[in-house]
């Protein structure tokens, strides 16, 4: 893919996903004045600082990120069962996030963050080998032919998220589509930079599932799980 530059120099990145659906309840656009500014992984940080993972989630072990997390329950349920690891969930999707946010209020949750925005914004916030594991699941599919460049596994997406990765930390994706599995699989062998660690059509240990999960198993759709290794520098 070309490379195109901004101004400054940085790359740019297009998001060509859905920011806004419904207009939210009430209560949901409460929460998203309220709160979601306070759990922004940058909130407080002067233009162009970069994210100090033990200052954001002081004694956690580690940093992991789920990246699109749609309406959070996936990543509710790994907050919950991991309260010794900080996490940054990003999502750009205005409704997803305000689903999550209730869900957050419920659980009483102090180790997540939110991101609500394209998590490649965040990638060059964050210094190197801070991020433990990440999780991209169901990523949008973009089936169209001439559309695959904008799916996220993809070399320059990955070029931006390697170097936030620890040594040895893991790349765990989920999809249901047959011609995404297979999009991984080809992007994943050409890098120098991860080594494969499993393929599977079972999910991995403590999987809760998530919301485009259980649509793809309603619908008869087989999912497949893989989980890829940072290698060492
Ligand atoms: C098909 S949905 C899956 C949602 C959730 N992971 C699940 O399994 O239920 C894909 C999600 O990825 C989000 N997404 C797409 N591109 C993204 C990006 N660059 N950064 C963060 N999230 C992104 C979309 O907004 C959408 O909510």
């Amino acid at each position: 893919m070309a490379e195109h530059l901004r101004e400054d120099g940085a790359r740019w990145v297009n998001f060509y996903g859905r920011r806004r659906g419904k207009r939210l309840r009430p209560n949901r656009a409460a929460l998203i004045d309220g709160r979601l500014s306070g759990l922004a992984p940058d909130a407080g940080l002067e233009e162009g600082a970069m994210i100090a993972p033990e200052a954001l989630f002081p004694g956690r072990r580690a940093l992991w990120m789920e990246i699109g997390f749609g309406a959070g329950e996936h990543l509710l349920s790994l907050a919950a069962a991991h309260r010794d690891v900080g996490f940054i969930g990003c999502e750009p999707f205005l409704n997803g996030v305000a689903a999550f946010l209730s869900g957050l209020e419920a659980d009483r949750l102090d180790n997540v963050r939110v991101h609500a925005d394209d998590a490649r914004f965040l990638f060059d916030m964050l210094p190197e080998s801070a991020v433990g594991r990440v999780y991209l699941l169901y990523p949008d599919p973009w089936p169209k032919r001439r559309h695959a460049p904008r799916r996220f596994v993809n070399d320059d997406n990955l070029d931006l998220l390697s170097p936030i990765m620890a040594r040895g930390a893991e790349l765990r994706i989920a999809t249901d589509v047959a011609d995404y599995m297979r999009h991984v699989r080809k992007v994943m062998a050409g890098r120098a930079d991860f080594e494969p660690l499993s393929d599977d059509a079972a999910p991995w240990d403590g999987w809760p599932g998530t919301r485009y999960e259980a649509k793809a198993l309603r619908e008869g759709r087989a999912p497949r799980y893989l989980r890829f290794a940072r290698k060492p520098r």
